[in-house]
């Protein structure tokens, strides 16, 4: 049976009763004037979905009168929901949907007893921000999407002790204590993907820190890192340059990397670029056990 939320005219159907090819469709849609081209096809949103943890019945497509409007995807975790691939086709937009779809997600995390959602939205997206400013999103930070070419040769290696992690100690180190991070970066979504290895730096001055990542086939991306002793611009350069060294080839690509972290500038200095910004919101307070380190804003 179609299940169905009824607005006066905005007809709001479960993603779930649509194929991956017809979503992907609508998404594509919604997007082909968007800010960054990042258009899908069928088997990338099924990982997107997969690594994500996307709750297709609590996801919603948008319709009236036999007419598609458009989509947003609800990821749904322990304690905390997440609003991803909003989008309105752009001949339909400023009637309402967006706030029907956000309103409908919303109510689907509700019904899950999840009160705190998070979302980024790209910098000067201006109608999505004011969208999720209306409904009660509030800012808690900047996020930086880097990219790096390879360089060959690459940097020479630092002079390190370097342990490879096998993927069982990689998912165990970044379970624990690495803070509140963006929806991409938990250590969820690395326990979701196959190819997630690591490797543990220690410098000769005692300096110490681990790096996690998730190989794919020409790109190294989702990082997760910790500086367990030491400066962590110096350690992160340390493991950085053992991880290009050992794929000079391949390409890497890293999402939401908060902009105050202080391994940034080896970033930096090993090449890597910012392509774009986002904006990091959240609505609701953050369960106590999710907020490691990072506070929620008093203004
Ligand atoms: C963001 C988006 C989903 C909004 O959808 P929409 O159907 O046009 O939104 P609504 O008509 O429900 O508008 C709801 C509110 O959003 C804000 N808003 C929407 N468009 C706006 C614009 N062009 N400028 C400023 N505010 C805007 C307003 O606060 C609006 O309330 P109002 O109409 O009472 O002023 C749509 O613009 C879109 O698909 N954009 C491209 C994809 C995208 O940016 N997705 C979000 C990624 S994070």
């Amino acid at each position: 049976m179609i299940q169905t939320i009824h607005s006066p005219v905005i007809e709001l159907i479960p993603a779930s009763q649509f194929s991956l090819a017809q979503l992907t469709a609508i998404y594509n849609q919604t997007r082909v004037d968007y800010l960054i081209p990042m258009p899908m096809n069928a088997a990338r949103l099924a990982e997107y979905i997969q690594t994500y943890d996307v709750d297709l019945d609590a996801s919603l497509v948008a319709c009236q009168e036999d007419q598609l409007l458009g989509v947003a995807m609800l990821g749904v975790r322990q304690e905390r929901a997440w609003i991803t691939r909003l989008g309105v086709l752009p001949g339909t937009r400023r009637h309402g949907a967006g706030r029907a779809l956000m309103e409908g997600l919303l109510a689907q995390a509700e019904k899950r007893n999840l009160h705190f959602s998070m979302l980024e939205v790209i910098k000067n997206n201006t109608p999505a921000h004011q969208l999720f400013l209306k409904l009660g999103f509030y800012e808690v930070g900047e996020l930086l999407v880097l990219r790096r070419a390879p360089i060959i040769p690459p940097p020479d290696p630092v002079i390190a002790d370097v342990q490879r992690l096998e993927r069982p100690e990689a998912l165990d180190l970044i379970a624990h204590d690495r803070g509140t991070q963006p929806w991409t970066n938990q250590s969820e979504s690395l326990n979701n993907l196959q190819d997630v290895s690591g490797l543990r730096v220690t410098l000769p001055d005692g300096s110490r820190g681990w790096l996690v990542y998730q190989r794919q086939k020409f790109t190294l991306t989702r990082f997760a890192y910790k500086t367990e002793a030491g400066s962590p611009a110096v350690v992160a350069y340390a493991f950085l340059s053992h991880l290009h060294f050992q794929y000079p080839r391949l390409d890497t690509y890293l999402e939401n990397i908060q902009v105050n972290d202080p391994h940034l500038p080896a970033f930096y200095r090993m090449g890597y670029i910012e392509a774009f910004g986002r904006i990091e919101m959240w609505r609701g307070a953050p369960p106590p056990g999710l907020l490691g380190g990072r506070e929620k804003p008093s203004n």
